[in-house]
């Protein structure tokens, strides 16, 4: 993951060496504020834990160097600096942040102390409590999650708020409430719930390729859609999906869950096609991500938006931090009046103003 981190913010894949620099420079930025811990602990127990995870982020806003260099008057030109380095401080505490979380929301408040000498991804595993490989599967999901356009909501109002010169903690703070919504990051645990319910359906075991595809037909005609498949932007299988798939296919090949996922793999593409509503008929990120998380013991749905929340956050920290280098304006929509906007209608939608 630090690797990737450097990755993200120069362009160029790091040596070995350089990797290691980052380790170590995470390791000296990974301390959370006692506070933090205060925070959380206030909050009840049964809030959601997205939200947990935002008022955290947020309440070290007053850690913000950017805030303070800014208001002693930082020239524009250092702006990227500062910013950088909030980013990467938030980059370092987050992992343990959400650990912290799920141990004391979902294990009789068991927090496990962090181990200076991992990394961040066997770091996180282990203030997880849960073994090898999830080490491997964090850093995969981690990374795997982190943006691919930028357009997403959780990207964008990350870009947003901190075009407004709001620090990393508002700014990052913000995206996160916004991954929080079921129509993206939540997605992933509804698409692990309809496949444990198509599973059920199905009589708890793998069902024929004939029974699977009067299922899908089934769904579709009751004006359901398939849960996972599609993408707003996407026009093809998402690259997300093929790595994740890869990585089952290595280490969980006979797990009756991600074989009902090859299976719907197989013919859901076709149907989607036939049935001709999709713009895009392939399976998304989201459609394989939850079974993994099942199959190692993550089973509380809940904190899944929070791990995508954590690989979203290596994403659009390093996408601030270069808007800031860039000199990016404050971002603003085109406003409109009535008037334009029925011209537009009249015009076919065409064009605005
Ligand atoms: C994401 O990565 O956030 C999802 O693919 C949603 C999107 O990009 O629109």
């Amino acid at each position: 993951m630090e690797g990737f981190w450097y990755f993200l913010l120069t362009g160029e894949v790091p040596t070995m060496e350089q990797t290691l620099a980052v380790v170590e420079d995470f390791k000296s930025r990974a301390a959370i504020p006692g506070y933090v811990f205060d925070v959380l602990r206030a909050m009840p127990r049964d809030t959601h834990p997205m939200t947990m995870f935002s008022a955290a982020i947020l309440a070290m806003q007053r850690e913000s160097l950017f805030a303070k260099r800014y208001s002693e008057g930082m020239k524009k030109t250092e702006y990227w600096d500062p910013m950088y380095e909030d980013c990467t401080n938030l980059m370092a505490k987050l992992p343990a942040i959400a650990a912290y979380i799920y141990r004391m929301k979902y294990k009789s408040d068991t927090p496990i102390a962090s181990n200076p000498a991992l990394d961040l991804g066997g770091n996180f595993a282990h203030m997880m409590g849960i073994a090898k490989p999830y080490d491997d599967v964090a850093r995969m999901y981690f990374i795997l999650h982190s943006d691919h356009e930028s357009g997403n909501v959780s990207a964008h109002t990350t870009h947003l708020v901190a075009s407004a010169l709001s620090d990393a903690y508002y700014a990052l703070s913000a995206g996160i409430n916004g991954l929080a919504g079921p129509l993206h990051g939540l997605a992933n645990q509804e698409v692990l719930g309809w496949i444990q319910g198509v599973f059920k359906k199905l009589g708890g075991k793998l069902p024929t390729e004939e029974e699977l595809k009067k299922f899908l037909w089934d769904t579709l005609n009751s004006g359901q859609v398939i849960p996972g498949y599609g993408h707003a932007v996407l026009r093809k299988t998402d690259p997300r999906y093929t790595s994740q798939m890869e990585f089952c296919q290595k280490h969980l090949p006979d797990y009756p869950m991600f074989k009902l996922v090859n299976m719907i793999y197989k013919v859901a593409p076709d149907i989607l096609r036939e049935h001709g509503k999709a713009k895009n008929p392939w399976p998304n990120v989201d459609a394989q991500s939850g079974v993994i998380q099942w199959y190692y013991g993550l089973v509380e749905y809940d904190f899944y938006t929070v791990l995508f929340g954590v690989g979203r956050a290596l994403g659009v920290l390093a996408n601030i931090t270069w808007d800031r280098a860039l000199g990016y304006a404050i971002e603003r929509p085109k406003s409109v009046t009535t008037d334009m906007l029925e011209k537009w209608a009249a015009e076919g939608g065409r064009k605005l103003g």
